[in-house]
């Protein structure tokens, strides 16, 4: 571990905290009164189009950008240009990381142990092991201007847990990557939390931010449109799950029951199929009520609506979406 201060962090402040931010590039509104926390310890997913205001936001949070106004904070310390506090909690893994020319890898972590004040012997250690950690052993003399972007991206979360921090926060974390690349980083992601790290991660990239995330926040022109887990934000949308059958031949009296099971909603056929919306899974409801009318069922399989169905019908920018 490496020699740094022990830093006071409040139990209860949340990982991060954002409240009426506002930047402005000139005329133009990037962020406008946004507001959302994260929790200590969760994977949050900060989701939205291109242009949304993803990488503003993560930029006033990392102290690399000054805020037109309100407020943000990490682990209860303010954010932005001057935040040393804020900064030292932090490990940032930019969406396009680039390096100064001609620097290697090892010494390039081991400069920036020295900026962070942590102790050589320690430090070196803890660089080679960081390094190792992220698929880049034998690497460590080498140019990163020769890095692939995948190699750069693993570099870049090597330098952002250098100091350990309780808190990273990583921008658009598998843009550019391949499969295996994609799915090294969602792992690691997965593991980041197993030791109580708090992630942030950007993305547009929906079944990503499904698969990974607690909890996500929808951005769309500078406004955060909603806070809330997966689940939660179906529910809101009160999007409804749809149990679709197969079976041979449902009279209609079967159909006439399945409307009466507590929670459908309505029942049609869809050429061979039945689809039976309702307000939760009643499958196995209408697979019991389609067996007592005597109905064969062949397949059933309950519909749940996806994060791209909730956040279409949030943002309603389809366009955009995948973009
Ligand atoms: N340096 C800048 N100068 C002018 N406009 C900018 C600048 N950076 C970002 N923007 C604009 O601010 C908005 C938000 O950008 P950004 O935060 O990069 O979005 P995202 O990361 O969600 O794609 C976009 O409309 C973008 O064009
Ligand atoms: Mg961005």
């Amino acid at each position: 571990m490496p020699a740094l201060q022990p830093r006071a962090t409040s139990a209860s402040a949340p990982a991060i905290a954002v409240s009426g931010l506002r930047r402005t590039y000139g005329s133009k509104v990037a962020l406008e009164a946004a507001s959302f926390e994260v929790r200590q310890g969760e994977v949050f997913g900060f989701l939205g189009p291109n242009g949304a205001g993803k990488t503003t936001t993560i930029r006033i949070l990392c102290g690399l950008l000054r805020a037109s106004g309100g407020s943000a904070s990490v682990l209860g310390f303010p954010a932005g240009p001057d935040g040393v506090e804020a900064k030292a909690r932090l490990g940032y893994v930019p969406d396009e990381p680039a390096f100064p020319a001609r620097v290697k890898a090892l010494p390039l972590l081991l400069a920036y142990g020295r900026f962070y004040g942590m102790e050589p012997g320690a430090m070196g250690q803890r660089a080679r092991e960081l390094l190792g950690r992220v698929g880049l052993d034998g690497q460590e003399q080498r140019s990163l201007k020769t890095f692939s972007h995948g190699m750069k991206k693993r570099y870049a979360l090597a330098q952002a847990l250098l100091h350990d921090p309780p808190v990273l926060i990583m921008d658009e974390p598998s843009s550019g990557l391949d499969p295996a690349g994609t799915a090294w980083f969602r792992e690691t992601i997965r593991g980041l939390r197993g030791q109580g790290k708090t992630v942030f991660l950007s993305s547009h990239i929906l079944p990503e931010v499904q698969q990974v995330c607690d909890r996500v926040g929808i951005i769309s022109q500078g406004k955060v449109l909603a806070v809330d887990s997966i689940e939660a934000l179906g529910k809101r949308m009160q999007q409804r799950v749809e149990v679709v059958v197969v079976a041979e031949g449902v009279p209609e009296p079967a159909l006439a029951a399945l409307r009466r099971v507590p929670g459908v909603l309505g029942v049609r056929r869809d050429g061979d199929k039945l689809v039976v919306e309702a307000e939760r899974d009643v499958g196995p409801e209408v697979n019991a009520a389609l067996v007592q009318q005597g109905v064969r069922v062949r397949s059933l399989e309950a519909n749940h609506p996806s994060l791209e169905d909730i956040y279409l019908a949030i943002t309603g920018t389809a366009g955009t979406v995948g973009t």
